[in-house]
């Protein structure tokens, strides 16, 4: 109770899964809450829950980003902490999801046994627009909401007494790779690059930077992946996937003063899947 009292936080891509639990345990945790998603909507019903504000944008749009810092500075909220949480996984809306997901699981399944997979390597199927779209959603989203973030805190000139912090998405894909995902891979492991720059940058200006790195977690993203979850659960040493409250729980952590000497890490809640980030 009360670790995040006082302290007003940002999070984008939150109108369900990951992001939503977490603006649920901010919330409990004392925190006012600001909810992001492309989906205004869906951005209101949750933060009408925790009593917080919804703010709908792109964030892969540089200038929708930028305005709707502003709109949330004019409303006289400050914020504390951001959490860059929107994401993709490239299935959405795909009619060929479950052909794709049976792919990646045949190359791993053929690796495993030392074969030659009886397909094309996946990267072949990689569209330039579904590559750009990946990075621009994942990578540019987490800069360019970092940026304005730090540009509004700087033209209000408010060096925080608590000090602030900037928690990044990232995956164990990041740094494990993946088979059929490159471009997911490729955008997270840039957001572990990002994080550890800007936790250089920022730390004399009291902002913490750091990632979280989920393992396999049970949320809309990964349920189009439900044929890899027995091979998933067998992978890992827990025996289980992640709920998003796995998750919840390292953010709050990483936002509260609890965390305050850690900046520029990745911290993996994955089950043992990945030991190493
Ligand atoms: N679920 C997992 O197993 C898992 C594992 C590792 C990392 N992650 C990462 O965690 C984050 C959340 O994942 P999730 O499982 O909750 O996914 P989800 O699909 O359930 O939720 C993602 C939310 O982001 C929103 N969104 C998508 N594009 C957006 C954009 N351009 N601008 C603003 N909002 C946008 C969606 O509308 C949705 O509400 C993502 O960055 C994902 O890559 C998830």
């Amino acid at each position: 109770m009360d670790r995040l009292l006082g302290r007003t936080a940002l999070v984008t891509g939150a109108a369900r899964g990951l992001g939503a639990q977490i603006v649920r345990r901010f919330a409990e945790e004392g925190a006012h809450v600001i909810v992001n998603d492309i989906n205004l909507t869906a951005a209101q019903e949750t933060a009408k829950k925790y009593n917080g504000d919804a703010f709908s944008c792109d964030v892969s749009n540089s200038s929708e980003v930028d305005r709707m810092f502003l709109e949330i500075a004019s409303k006289g909220l400050e914020i504390d902490i951001l959490v860059n949480n929107a994401g993709i996984s490239g299935l959405e809306g795909d009619n060929q999801a479950q052909e794709r997901v049976r792919k990646s699981l045949k190359v791993a399944e053929a690796s495993a046994k030392g074969e030659i997979p009886e397909i094309d390597p996946p990267i072949l199927e990689v569209t330039d627009s579904a590559w750009s779209k990946m990075l621009a959603v994942h990578l540019d989203g987490t800069f360019f909401c970092s940026r304005a973030f730090v540009r509004n805190f700087r033209k209000s000139n408010s060096l925080s007494e608590i000090g602030r912090a900037i928690i990044n998405m990232g995956s164990i894909m990041g740094t494990s790779g993946g088979s059929g995902s490159a471009a997911y891979c490729a955008a997270k492991a840039g957001i572990l690059g990002l994080t550890r720059s800007l936790a250089r940058e920022l730390a004399p200006f009291k902002v913490r930077v750091n990632a979280i790195a989920p393992g396999y977690i049970l949320t809309d993203m990964t349920s189009p992946m439900a044929e890899m979850f027995p091979l998933l659960v067998a992978q890992t040493p827990q025996g289980r996937l992640g709920d998003p409250d796995d998750i919840a729980w390292a953010a709050v952590y990483l936002g509260s003063d609890e965390a305050k000497f850690v900046t520029g890490q990745t911290l993996s809640p994955n089950g043992g899947w990945h030991m190493s980030q």
